[in-house]
């Protein structure tokens, strides 16, 4: 792999930057696009100097599109990727926004998220569709370049990635939970260029310490990701995911709320549906199923389906990298490597880096229990999938390819013990087994599932 080579200008991933943005992100607009940049600064529930925005009041957000300028002639010039990033983020905001307002007042009044609008202006229509286009995107506000990492400003320019110091460029609640919610996703990131320097040397290693210490800072990167995942207990409450949920719903799989689609006004008459923005569109968790083994024991199901889709959902060259690495992956199987070999060392790093797939994994089904299903009756995630029976499959391919790597460890592999493994191990199956009995029930109980994680002593928010 030539990992000089997945860049488009405003991603470049390599051990620098990681899937983090090169430079940051602009937080406003040039001049030119003035009444653009208003819009986003009016526009949340609550605005930066504490008073209501836009979407506070039914009806505003409508007149606010309403008078916006048509600015298809001036984002059809623009070249520069950084700028056309801010202007593709600027957009999708505004049309989830626009679309999604009555939803979410439906919402506030019946506890039901109403029907969105399926038309969208040609006014926001045409130069989203354009800008989206230069760039080889779906024109629909997705985690790359619009909603997570390409949305941070730093608080303190000096500071670090932490998610107490970044701010959101542009915000549909404006309020502390949905802040730290996505800011968090950013967060987690700042240890992704230590993981893709990890992976480029454990892959040009040609002996066996450059594979160890490759490895090693693989397994590192990984759980200090997960440390940083963690901290979504308190980075955003639970209680308060509602407050701006409905903003980041895609069209696809959202029928109840979309119906058949969204036309673009000016640009064709159709009805298209994109997929929302989600957490699954991130990276660490894809590059390291695919750089561990895990891919190999996803289940042939429509979850698997989903998180390929997904990838379409990501820049070019991302997808590129993740595509790259798959291939050389299948031609350099890690576990059978390592196991080839008689690597112990290396079989101990990747069998950590297992168990922070499986920690980041069961911390996140943990999420999905109190964020979503202890808070809402309906049962579609923002990435249009039905929850509570996908996420788990997942976990079950972790605790697959774990055993297989257990199965493949040198059996006198200094400093591992077996016994202390197997019974880790087993609680995690263990717990898997009792919640899935419990899901399968007539009427599933979402804080029964959670605390069953205290049960087996694998509860996140410790
Ligand atoms: C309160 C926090 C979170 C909630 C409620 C949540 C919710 C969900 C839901 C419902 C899905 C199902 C698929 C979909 O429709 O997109 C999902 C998938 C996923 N999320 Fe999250 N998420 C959270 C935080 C995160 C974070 C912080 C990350 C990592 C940066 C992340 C990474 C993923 C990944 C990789 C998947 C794909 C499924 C898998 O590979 O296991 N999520 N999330």
């Amino acid at each position: 792999m030539d990992f000089s080579s997945y860049t488009d200008g405003f991603f470049e991933v390599n051990a620098k930057n990681g899937f983090l943005p090169k430079v940051a992100p602009l937080q406003k607009l040039p001049a030119t696009y003035t009444a653009l940049q208003e819009v986003i600064d009016e526009m949340p529930i609550v605005k930066d100097d504490g008073t209501p925005g836009l979407l506070a009041t039914e009806g505003k957000i409508e007149t606010a599109v309403d008078q916006l300028p048509n600015y298809l002639a001036e984002v059809s010039k623009e070249t520069d990727p950084v700028l056309l990033q801010a202007l593709y983020r600027t957009y999708a905001f505004i049309t989830s926004a626009y679309t999604l307002a009555p939803a979410h007042f439906t919402f506030l009044k019946t506890g039901k998220y109403g029907k969105a609008y399926n038309r969208l202006p040609a006014q926001v229509a045409q130069p989203f569709v354009a800008v989206s286009e230069k760039m080889e995107v779906f024109p629909w506000l997705d985690y790359h370049y619009a909603y997570s990492l390409g949305n941070y400003n730093k608080i303190d320019p000096q500071g670090g990635f932490n998610w107490e110091n970044l701010g959101m460029c542009a915000k549909f609640s404006g309020m502390p939970d949905e802040r730290g919610f996505i800011m968090l996703h950013v967060d987690i990131n700042q240890h992704s260029p230590k993981l893709i320097g990890g992976i480029e040397k454990t892959l040009q290693a040609d002996n066996t310490d450059g594979i160890a210490e490759g490895l090693a800072q693989v397994h590192e990167a990984a759980k200090a990701a997960n440390e940083r995942r963690k901290l979504m207990w308190e980075a955003s409450r639970w209680k308060h995911y509602n407050d701006f949920r409905v903003f980041i719903m895609g069209i696809k799989g959202n029928d109840d709320i979309f119906g058949e689609g969204l036309v673009y006004e000016g640009v064709s008459e159709e009805h298209r549906q994109y997929r929302g923005q989600t957490g699954a569109q991130d990276n660490i968790i894809p590059t390291l199923d695919i750089f561990s083994g895990i891919i190999s024991f996803y289940p042939e199901n429509e979850l698997t389906q989903y998180l390929l889709d997904l990838r379409q959902y990501r820049p070019v060259c991302i997808q590129r990298f993740l595509e790259d690495l798959r291939q050389y992956m299948i031609k350099n199987p890690l576990i059978e490597n390592l196991a080839a070999a008689g690597h112990s060392a290396g079989m101990i790093s990747l069998l950590g880096i297992l168990d922070e797939v499986y920690a980041f994994r069961n911390g996140h089904w943990q999420f999905v229990q109190k964020y979503i299903m202890a808070n809402t009756v309906y049962p579609k995630a923002t990435g249009g999938t039905p929850i509570i029976s996908w996420i788990p499959n997942q976990l079950k391919a972790v605790l697959a390819t774990m055993k297989h790597g257990f199965a493949n460890m040198p059996a006198d592999a200094p400093g591992f013990d077996r016994e202390a493994w197997l019974d880790a191990y087993n609680r995690k199956e263990q717990l898997l087994d009792k919640q899935l009995r419990v899901l399968h029930g007539e009427a599933y109980n979402p804080d029964e599932v959670f605390e069953m994680n205290a049960q087996f002593g694998l509860e996140d928010n410790k």
